[in-house]
């Protein structure tokens, strides 16, 4: 299946096309995308993926991805708002959380794909963890130096590029993507950046 990713992201070029066997990826050439005003993940993926339809004369599905960070302490945020919250990101966030005991944090992925004949397909993940004390890895991108997946005692900057393309919230989403594209796709929603009211989701495990 031929598919463009809506994003200038290689990073996330490089877990997906792991994560989606089968597929072949390459990502969306545009100058800009469209602004994040969507009030959930799954929006503003559906978004990415209907400005890729319309920029791009290929027939082949659009893939939309967006994704955040979401911390327990700052009551689920910076979430949606991830690559836009702070120029010092992390320095931020470790401020925000310096002496708190509650560390826990999750990265989640929403998926959608577009079909040339306006079909369908979703898919959502999540990777549980906690917010280090300070940074450690070279490896990944955003808040992989701070974050500590559950059961690890590794930052994901330092499990490495190898180990998030098989156990991030992206390849969690990309597996339930995959699942939902062996099902029957269903019929685009026409309603412009709204989601369906019953979308064929499937959801990536969890933790
Ligand atoms: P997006 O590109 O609009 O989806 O923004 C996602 C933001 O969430 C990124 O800029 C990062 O700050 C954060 N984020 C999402 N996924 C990851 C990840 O895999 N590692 C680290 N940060 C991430």
């Amino acid at each position: 299946m031929r598919a463009v990713l809506c994003s200038s992201n290689a990073h996330k070029l490089a877990e997906l096309q792991v994560a989606l066997p089968g597929w072949e990826l390459e990502l969306l050439h545009a100058d800009e995308y469209p602004e994040e005003i969507g009030e959930s993940y799954y929006e503003n993926a559906l978004a990415k993926a209907r400005f890729g339809r319309g920029v791009s004369p290929s027939a082949a599905w659009m893939l939309g991805e967006d994704s955040g960070i979401e911390v327990v302490a700052l009551r689920g945020g910076p979430g949606l708002h991830s690559s836009r919250w702070s120029v010092r990101w992390i320095d931020e966030l470790l401020e925000r959380l310096e002496g708190a005991e509650d560390r826990r944090a999750r990265y989640v992925c929403d998926l959608v794909a577009l079909g040339p004949e306006c079909q369908e397909l979703r898919g959502t993940g999540t990777l549980e963890g906690a917010i280090g004390k300070e940074r450690r890895g070279r490896e990944g991108f955003g808040y992989d130096p701070i974050f500590v997946p559950i059961g690890e005692s590794r930052t994901v900057a330092e499990l490495g590029d190898a180990w998030k393309r098989s156990n991030s919230h992206r390849a969690r989403a990309a597996r339930a993507l995959a699942e939902a594209a062996a099902s029957e796709p269903r019929t685009c929603s026409l309603r412009p950046g709204r989601p369906p009211r019953s979308p064929r989701a499937s959801t990536g495990e969890t933790s």
